[in-house]
């Protein structure tokens, strides 16, 4: 986790350069992220501070865990926007958008294709954290199918892939794009999400980078990245997407 010496630290603007945050959970209350609309709006203050304009909010849809459906995120992050707009947050919401999880109920989904999308167009899915699924790439393909970019969420995060592994190679074969945490790269996640996420990026297969904001401890964890000064030489020589979305 992070040096805890360093919390009476400032925010600086350093993520301005990536202009969007495309990855964070800040729909008050419906999965794991900030559970009510103070703590939300407080997180979106924090990320303004650190440079970012604008943001999608991806809440987890996960069955059964977060067995969210798209109307009710809807309402609710319609909702979260008229108290941000009221609240004066310096922030524009983008739009709300779901981190969807590779999961049983993965097939269905795609069935009835209703996923909330990034920009109309980018679909963010995520993998089980601790164990490999049978089918991942063909899901991915179903998905394509139906005419949507994908992004794969942290691929940096799921511990049983290696770098060298055949379904990134697959998957970027497929173009899937791929979000690395901004706090995988400074090792909030570990040594070894550290390590994936710049090796990662060093092979030129990352397009995008996002916050995963779920609460106060993320920003905190945010405003010592700030400061970090090897990921703000990162920020300084690479080109993400983040801008385009
Ligand atoms: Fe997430």
């Amino acid at each position: 986790m992070f040096n805890f010496l360093h919390l009476n630290r400032k925010p600086i603007p350093t993520f301005e350069v990536l202009g969007t945050d495309m990855h964070c959970h800040l729909v008050p209350g419906v999965d794991d992220g900030a559970n009510n609309v103070e703590k939300s709006l407080a997180c979106m203050r924090s990320l303004a501070a650190l440079g970012f304009k604008q943001l999608y909010i991806t809440p987890h849809f996960q069955y059964p865990r977060y067995d969210n459906n798209e109307e009710e995120i809807q309402a609710r992050y319609a909702e979260l926007k008229r108290q941000a707009e009221q609240a004066g947050i310096p922030l524009t919401l983008r739009g709300v958008a779901g981190e969807y999880r590779i999961d049983d109920k993965f097939a269905a989904r795609v069935e009835g294709n209703r996923f909330l999308r990034i920009s109309d167009k980018y679909v963010l899915v995520e993998l089980s954290l601790h164990q490999p699924r049978m089918g991942v790439a063909e899901a991915i393909y179903s998905l394509q199918e139906k005419g949507c970019e994908v992004i794969l969420a942290h691929p940096e995060r799921y511990p049983y892939m290696s770098l060298n592994s055949q379904l990134f190679e697959q998957l970027k074969n497929q173009d899937v794009y791929f979000q690395v945490n901004i706090l995988s790269l400074t090792g909030f996640y570990g040594d070894r999400a550290k390590w994936m996420g710049y090796n990662l990026i060093k092979r030129g297969w990352v397009e995008f980078l996002g916050s995963d904001t779920h609460n106060e401890i993320y920003i905190q964890a945010m405003v010592q990245a700030s400061h970090d000064r090897k990921l703000r030489k990162l920020l300084d020589k690479c080109e993400f997407m983040n801008g385009k979305l």
